[in-house]
């Protein structure tokens, strides 16, 4: 069986995100790859699963891009699902009150520390 190469968890500096900003990862989980991002929504910082709970796809069909335009929302790029980025709850699209899974982020100075729960 490939062993992923992935990292068990990510980092990066908090000031490096400014609000509005999101950042996208890799890690492992039970063996396989799971793709994730962070948002910083005004000034709090939120981490998740790219992956929408409609089809599964991943939000951003163009690299880390996953707000809409006006920037208070999460949006995916399939078909049009809103999610709000605090609680990543689907509030408009096909998919309404689905959830994106969330990922836990601890803080280390400075420093975001995101990792994903087996
Ligand atoms: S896959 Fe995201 S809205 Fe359909």
């Amino acid at each position: 069986m490939d062993v992923p190469d992935e990292p068990i968890s990510w980092r990066c500096q908090a000031a490096a995100l400014a609000p509005g900003q999101t950042a996208t990862f890799r890690l492992e989980r039970n063996g396989k790859v799971v793709e994730g991002f962070v948002v910083n929504h005004a000034g709090r910082h939120h981490a998740w699963v790219n992956r929408c709970p409609h089809a599964g796809t991943p939000l951003d069909l163009w690299p880390n891009e996953f707000c809409t335009e006006d920037g208070r929302h999460l949006v995916c790029a399939t078909h049009g699902a809103i999610f709000a980025p605090d609680t990543g709850v689907c509030l408009e699209g096909p998919c309404p009150g689905a959830r994106l899974e969330r990922l836990p982020i601890e803080r280390d100075g400075e420093a975001l520390v995101i990792s994903c729960p087996t």
